[in-house]
């Protein structure tokens, strides 16, 4: 580890430079010295907004700090973002630990394990083991085709992990779930590219109602109520969602709803009660879900997916004519609405739907330019850099810019002179990467076409010019 004082003296040269930054950083963080670590990752991060490095190594901190729900969430969003980054699989496995998710502290440790062997860590590998209570309500639950696949693979029960593994003083206490109050200095509509109709449709389904909630019931409407964000993966629905925060003059509460699942069965229906009752104190608040899906029960691709009887309470809570949901708007976000059952659908629950599309054009110059902000590029012309990248969603655009400025960096690092990302990079990296809303539109146009009940889909079907049957 080079010591503190000379990594300095050379950042003091060259204040940009990103591997001088981490590491020292990491100096830091060696030697205790939280709050300047904190400094110079986030110093990392504004000459390299999205550096997987520094967001990791910032969410220890907030772990050391105790934060560690923000500290799940900020891994989260990195491994989305560098799913082959093992470090942070690696965090997320130490996280999940800290929250007493046994199982889910496993599946990380061995998804960073498989991508970088050189990180095992027995001693990490037996904390987990002990801590592997999550078990016992995956077998309680109604297994599903894909669990029970699982199970006879040994995807959940190898013999790593015994019977004598599990004791009972290991299980957490899951009083404590995690809900993030976004404040509105945190985000907003300007670091989102394009999507205006989306903007305008957020506005009038979403801040009018909230913000005019006196008229709008003088016209018998709705102030509070549903609205489901759906569309392909990687076009800004978690963005714009989360960017809402910033731009509506009400509480934001964004809430884990896999850790809801993850609870013991009957505590996650008192949970969601309880954190709708916090949205009610707390009106007017839009509660935003995210991936709303995962409240469907045929999901098969994922782990865990939830049990009758807390779709049964999520429906009752959501529910304007039972519940009193005056002034709380609930917020979802999917790509896959059709795995919902189709009574969240239903007026009073998620009735107002809003789609949101692949970039446009003009979308992916903007988006081009918000990625280039702040980043050492050289003669770019997003406009043809957009034409170029037809079909491209925001994480598509998101990954050509992480692979040009890798590329980059790694030239840098050898020359030890900044070098910039160029157009030509950028768009040879363009070709490298392969646009993934084509794939999306295959399944939506058949669930358009054959299961589009009350007109839901028909913004896919005018996206993509088909007639309807
Ligand atoms: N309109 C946009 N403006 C700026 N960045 C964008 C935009 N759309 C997507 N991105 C980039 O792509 C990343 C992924 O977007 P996001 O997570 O919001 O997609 P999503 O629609 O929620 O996808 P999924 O369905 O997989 O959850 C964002 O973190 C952001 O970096
Ligand atoms: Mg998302």
């Amino acid at each position: 580890m080079a010591d503190i004082q000379s990594l300095k003296e050379a950042l003091s040269v060259s204040p940009n430079n990103l591997p001088l930054l981490l590491m020292l950083g990491d100096a830091y963080l060696e030697e205790l010295e939280f709050d300047q670590a904190r400094q110079i990752y986030e110093s990392a991060l504004e000459v390299d907004p999205g550096n997987p490095v520094a967001r990791t190594q910032i969410a220890q901190l907030l772990e050391l700090d105790g934060r560690s729900s923000e500290a799940i969430l900020r891994v989260d969003q990195v491994v989305g973002e560098h799913p082959d980054f093992a470090p942070a699989w690696m965090m997320r496995a130490k996280l999940a630990l800290t929250e007493n998710n046994g199982r889910e502290a496993r599946e990380c440790y061995e998804k960073a394990v498989s991508i970088e062997p050189a990180l095992q860590n027995e001693d990490l590998l037996k904390r987990i083991r002990q801590a592997g209570g999550r078990r016992k309500i995956e077998e309680s639950r109604e297994p599903t085709p894909q669990a029970t696949a699982d199970k006879q693979a040994g995807a959940y029960y190898d013999s790593e992990f015994e019977e004598d593994d599990f004791d009972d003083e290991s299980y957490g206490d899951e009083s404590e779930i995690e809900i993030e109050f976004i404040q509105r200095t945190d985000v907003n509509f300007k670091k989102v590219g394009g999507m205006d109709a989306v903007k305008e449709d957020i506005r009038m389904k979403i801040f009018y109602p909230m913000e005019n909630r006196e008229l709008f019931e003088a016209y018998g409407k709705k102030a509070g109520g549903g609205v489901l964000l759906y569309g392909p993966p990687g076009c800004g629905k978690t963005l714009i969602s989360r960017a809402t925060a910033g731009e509506i003059n009400a509480n934001f509460l964004s809430v884990g709803l896999h850790q809801i699942l993850d609870m013991w069965i009957g505590k996650s229906e008192e949970k969601l009660h309880e954190i709708f009752e916090l949205a009610r104190r707390n009106a007017p608040a839009v509660l935003f879900f995210d991936e709303v899906d995962a409240l469907a029960a045929d999901r098969k691709d994922m782990r865990t997916s939830a049990g009758r009887t807390l779709i049964n309470q999520f429906l009752a809570e959501l529910d304007s004519e039972s519940a009193e949901n005056e002034g709380v708007l609930v917020l979802g976000a999917t790509n896959a609405p059709w795995h919902l059952d189709s009574a969240f659908l239903r007026p009073g629950r998620f009735d107002r739907l809003v789609f949101v599309p692949p970039p446009d054009t003009e979308a992916r110059e903007e988006i081009i330019k918000i990625m280039a902000d702040g980043k050492p590029v050289s003669g770019l012309d997003p406009q043809a850099l957009a034409k170029r990248v037809k079909d491209f969603s925001g994480a598509d655009i998101k990954a050509m810019f992480d692979q040009a400025i890798e590329a980059s960096l790694s030239e840098a690092m050898k020359s030890g002179k900044v070098v910039p990302v160029t157009q030509k990079q950028l768009a040879k990296c363009a070709r490298a990467v392969k646009p993934s809303t084509k794939k999306w539109f295959e399944s939506a146009r058949n669930y358009a076409l054959y299961a589009n009940q009350s007109g839901f889909y028909d913004d896919i079907l005018k996206f993509l010019g088909v007639d309807k049957p």
